[in-house]
């Protein structure tokens, strides 16, 4: 860090706690009408019970610095934001098999271990582009996240209001205890990868290509099985390991919940195993900066076209200061037009730095459009162009792409355009359902996620 030897000693301007962001400028904060109120649901969800434990966001940490070496390979990707209404086992369940479905596809595509992290559990503040939001002439303040206020348009249900971040918090334990299930209970056991198959996905073009996949897993599995390496006999077949993430955002909740770890003495954010920093509250000496570099999770931060080469190493330096493998992982979010022309300079300055970061690409946030009738979507083939470019990217510097972040659900969604179904615009008023930002459908992440596996496939012939 030779061009920057104000921020060798790694510290940021003051001691860190758990609140020591409170003096820092934030940006992206509700306006909740009643102190006391918030004061008082801080204090009883820093009463509650942590939602996971150190010991597993450490295990984390040490997956993602495999995928930092090209060891393993992530797959980040849930709702854009999950929502009270939502809170169902079969939604919860649908997304996290095509999640494991994904994985599979990018397992064998990439002979790699994939590192599961949902976007859930927990994903539900929203940063918002305006403070305010009109129509017809009516302006009131922007829908936040279930955790902050209310979707409806309506003066009351946009009021701030700090009960929600305990619904937020059981809801978060809730879907935390089934994916725990699911993970561990059997419903990840390899042997059901024809199971895991939904049924709209089994009428769909891509239906061949699983079942075909799902049958070398089966033969793969016979012949283990045959070799005395059973799902009782090896609990990699039976189980799967899942993390939950989402965007450190609400900062009262975040601290609230942050605990110190008996066995360590370190401050863990117990929310989520991995938190992230959004491309909006970025700014090196800004609250979420300060609130993050202070908590040993594996984290994330989010960089946009704007990012700059030298405000990336800041950064770095202050949320990674010990370059910890595994620590901090970069979620790239270009867009399909600007990828190639912004990622190479900031690859290339993480490796001349020897920093130890884990590169994921975001294909989402970059490429939102607008149709001409203002519903916001998302092209597959946008999508799909900037993960290519950020392979190519990363090949063409000599670095290493860690894996993907996407927005996507288990249901059966119009809400991004294209894909095997070739959703076209008019089709997305039939099933669009996202809180915020569209989503990849069940179908159109399998098919992501193929087109993934033939990339690293490739790529791996070229090791
Ligand atoms: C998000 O991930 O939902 C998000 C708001 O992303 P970004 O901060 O990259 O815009
Ligand atoms: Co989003």
């Amino acid at each position: 860090m030779d061009s920057l030897p104000e921020m060798r000693v790694g510290a940021g301007p003051v001691a860190w706690s758990p609140a020591s962001w409170r003096s820092c400028p934030i940006r992206q904060v509700p306006t909740y009408p009643d102190a006391s109120r918030l004061a008082s649901m801080e204090a009883r969800l820093a009463r509650f019970p942590p939602l996971v434990f150190a010991g597993e966001a450490r295990r984390l940490r040490a997956s993602l610095a495999q995928a930092a070496e090209g060891r393993a390979f992530v797959l980040q990707g849930g709702d854009c934001a999950e929502s009270f209404g939502d809170f169902t086992a079969n939604i919860i369940r649908d997304s996290f098999r095509v999640l494991l479905q994904m994985a599979v596809v990018l397992t064998f595509g990439g002979a790699l271990p994939v590192v599961k992290l949902g976007r859930m559990a927990g994903q539900f503040a929203k940063p918002r582009s305006s403070d305010t939001e009109t129509i017809g002439g009516v302006s009131l303040p922007s829908y936040r996240g279930d955790i902050v206020n209310g979707p409806d348009f309506s003066p009351e249900a946009r009021i701030p209001d700090p009960a929600r971040m305990e619904f937020g918090y059981f809801q978060s334990a809730g879907t935390l205890n089934l994916l725990r299930a699911f993970a561990s209970g059997g419903y990840a056991d390899l042997h059901q990868v024809h199971q895991w198959n939904l049924s709209f996905v089994e009428h769909s073009p891509l239906a061949d290509r699983y079942r075909d996949l799902a049958s070398r897993i089966d033969e793969t599995l016979n012949f283990m099985g045959a070799c005395g390496m059973t799902s009782q006999s090896t609990p990699q077949i039976r189980e799967t390991e899942f993390y939950t993430s989402h965007e450190a955002l609400l900062l009262p909740y975040e601290q609230a919940l942050t605990r110190v770890d008996s066995t360590s003495g370190d401050h863990y954010a117990c929310s989520a195993h991995f938190l992230w920093i959004g491309d909006r509250t970025r700014q090196l000496d800004g609250a979420h900066v300060e609130f993050m570099r202070g908590v040993k999770n594996p984290i994330g931060l989010k960089a946009g076209p704007s990012m700059e080469i030298d405000d990336l190493l800041r950064l770095i330096e202050r949320l990674d200061p010990a370059n910890e493998a595994g620590r901090l992982t970069l979620i790239a979010r270009m867009g399909a037009d600007k990828v190639a022309d912004k990622l190479p300079a900031l690859l290339r300055a993480t490796k001349r730095e020897g920093r130890h970061v884990v590169w994921l690409c975001d294909p989402m946030h970059g490429n939102t459009i607008s149709t001409a009738g203002k519903i916001k979507t998302r092209r597959f083939d946008s999508i799909m162009s900037e993960v290519k470019s950020f392979f190519d990217c990363h090949e063409a510097e000599g670095t290493i792409a860690g894996g993907v972040h996407v927005e996507m659900t288990g249901q059966d969604v119009t809400e991004c355009v294209g894909g095997a179904r070739e959703i076209s615009e008019t089709d997305l008023a039939s099933r669009y359902e996202t809180f915020c930002d569209p989503r990849l459908n069940a179908e159109q992440s399998l098919e992501l996620a193929f087109l993934i596996a033939e990339e690293l496939k490739a790529r791996r012939v070229h090791r």
